[in-house]
């Protein structure tokens, strides 16, 4: 918390961080495998980008950062950890303007990474799709997270996993995860614009699938498209990539994980892997 190591219950903030006061901050989550984090440049580099989108100053170089999360995942005793890094633009008395001269508060926390369910693996999960009822700005990983928490809470009592989000007739991605959909042999992820987050885990997705060559398209698929898939899949830092098998209700396909998530995951378990043993 601002550069100091802490036991968690002493971390506080003030009530006039314009974190708790307006949301106004942004985040990353970095999960660590093995006491080593997983894909750590990327996602300091989309901090930097959701820092530039909200026009705040990174408080720290990435080789800072990186000396903070080294040491906090030695202190929780390493092994497979989740990061949760946020920064808020500081403590000012309350207005919507920007304060003039104030220091960002920076804070990162470990959770342990709880392994993904075998039983998502092997049966898959549901999702149900919604209205994408967010800003305009969903590339930046921002702490106002209300809408994705309302739409997540609304699959929660549907009996699914995750919402995934409509705008203008059109997949965007899930409530707090990057959508896929196998149409005959060809994995579709939409574009990395405004309308998504440019999820860490994503890339690694595209470039498995190159080296597999299986085809991907950086295209938006529609509802329709969405509803006749053959394959359905999420995939964040901290699940992976998961399986949709049950989408409103209805099968997705034949009802089981499909055979190119098969690939993928089987890739994508080799990837991190061979990640740690370089480090
Ligand atoms: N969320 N899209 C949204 C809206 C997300 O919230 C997330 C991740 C992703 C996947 O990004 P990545 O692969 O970089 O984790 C896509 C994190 C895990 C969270 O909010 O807890």
């Amino acid at each position: 918390m601002n550069g100091e190591f802490l036991p968690a219950e002493q971390a506080k903030v003030s009530v006039f961080d314009r974190g708790f006061l307006l949301g106004d901050g942004v985040y990353e989550v970095i999960p660590v495998y093995e006491g080593h984090s997983f894909q750590l440049i990327g996602h300091l580099e989309r901090l930097q980008a959701s820092l530039d989108g909200v026009r705040m100053n990174n408080p720290m170089t990435h080789i800072e950062w990186q000396t903070i999360i080294e040491q906090l995942i030695e202190r929780n005793g390493g092994g497979n950890q989740s990061l949760y890094l946020q920064v808020t633009r500081g403590v000012a008395p309350r207005d919507h303007v920007f304060p003039q001269g104030v220091k960002p508060t920076a804070f990162v926390m470990s959770n342990p990474l709880l392994a993904v369910e075998e039983k998502y693996k092997k049966e898959g999960v549901a999702a149900i799709t919604l209205p994408d009822i967010r800003w305009q700005n969903c590339n930046i990983k921002a702490i106002t997270l209300l809408p994705n928490s309302l739409l997540k809470q609304q699959a929660l009592e549907a009996g699914a996993q995750e919402a995934l989000l409509i705008r203008d007739g059109y997949l965007t991605e899930g409530a707090a995860s990057n959508a896929y959909v196998v149409i005959k042999g060809t994995i579709y992820t939409s574009p990395k614009d405004e309308k998504v987050l440019p999820g860490i885990t994503r890339e690694v997705v595209i470039a498995l699938a190159a080296q597999a060559g299986i085809p991907l398209l950086e295209q938006a698929v529609t509802l329709n498209e969405l509803k006749y898939a053959d394959e359905v899949w999420i995939s964040s830092s901290t699940k992976e990539v998961l399986p949709i098998t049950l989408l409103d209700d209805d099968k997705v396909g034949n009802g089981f994980p499909g055979p190119i998530w098969q690939q993928i995951d089987t890739l994508y378990q080799h990837y991190k892997k061979d990640v740690e043993a370089w480090q």
